[in-house]
């Protein structure tokens, strides 16, 4: 059975952090949808090095799915969650309901232009509106001093990053790498939609993305890389390919098609069967 609290309303995840914060506590906020896996518990593990106490909050937020996307399908155990987060000493849940998140009257969007429109911003409209929405309402929830978000969601890692500086949100943000399964897949709750055939082909994103590396790091023009990427991908058996390309590693703008200058990321995201994946990697 889990020993973890579970709060479940903005005023008891208050109280909470308010007494830690009146014994001189630091507090870290772990965003995440549920579905855990060892990616998510990670973040955890390395926020427990940042602050005394750790809040989890599980919450699938309905604004950063698409009409067409995997709301109702996606994967929820609060009970599995509660279990792992207590396992690796997390002192909170805080799993709100949809009606406390966004009570009936709910008329405020946060959007952040630039960095959020290419990638994931293009080929999923509203999405980074969504999650800028929901995690500015957990951090003022919260008022947690540091919050910690994987790169394995790299461009959403820079939208939070550019709306807590945009708006004065008192709060550290911190990166944490991505944890990949023993093939270099990386870990994610929509993994668990994968037939094994599947599986077998979305286990070659990670080979395409490192060979990208490779060859950027090679000097290889960009045009190239970005097109070789795209080609492996279509080889290895992805049905459609929402983007296989090489950006800045701040802002995300392009960085031209000859060789790299900058420091760059390869970034990809491609379906197979009915999953869409993405993952990243630093040149
Ligand atoms: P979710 O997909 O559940 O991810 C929660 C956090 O775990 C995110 O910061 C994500 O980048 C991180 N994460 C996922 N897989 C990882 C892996 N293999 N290695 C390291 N970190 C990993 O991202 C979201 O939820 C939502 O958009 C959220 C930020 C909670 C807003 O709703």
């Amino acid at each position: 059975m889990p020993q973890i609290a579970i709060v479940r309303t903005v005023a008891d995840l208050r109280a909470k952090v308010r007494a830690w914060k009146a014994s001189g506590e630091r507090v870290a906020l772990v965003p995440t949808m549920g579905a855990l896996h060892d990616g998510h518990l990670s973040l955890v593990t390395l926020a427990k090095t940042k602050a005394e106490r750790v809040v989890a909050s599980v919450f699938v937020n309905p604004t950063q799915f698409g009409p067409n996307e995997d709301f109702d399908a996606y994967p929820r155990g609060e009970a599995r969650d509660a279990e792992l987060l207590d396992s690796v000493g997390c002192d909170l849940l805080y799993a709100p309901s949809v009606a406390e998140m966004y009570p009936p009257g709910f008329s405020t969007t946060v959007s952040v232009t630039g960095v959020s429109e290419p990638l994931d911003g293009a080929a999923r409209p509203g999405h980074f509106a969504g999650v800028a929405t929901v995690v500015t309402k957990l951090l003022m929830q919260c008022g947690p001093d540091v919050a910690v978000f994987g790169e394995k969601d790299y461009q959403q890692l820079q939208v939070i990053k550019r709306f807590v500086r945009d708006l004065d949100i008192p709060v550290e943000i911190l990166g944490a790498p991505t944890s990949r399964l023993e093939d270099g897949l990386a870990r994610s709750s929509r993994n668990a939609y994968l037939s094994e055939a599947e599986r077998e082909v979305a286990g070659r994103m990670n080979l395409a993305l490192a060979d990208a590396v490779r060859r950027l790091k090679a000097g290889e023009s960009v045009e190239r890389v970005e097109a070789t990427g795209r080609a492996a991908l279509e080889r290895a058996g992805f049905q459609r390919i929402d983007y296989f390309e090489v950006r800045n590693a701040d802002d995300l703008s392009h960085p031209g098609p000859g060789p790299l200058e900058v420091s760059a990321r390869v970034l990809a995201a491609a379906v197979i069967g009915k999953t869409r994946l993405i993952d990243n990697m630093a040149v």
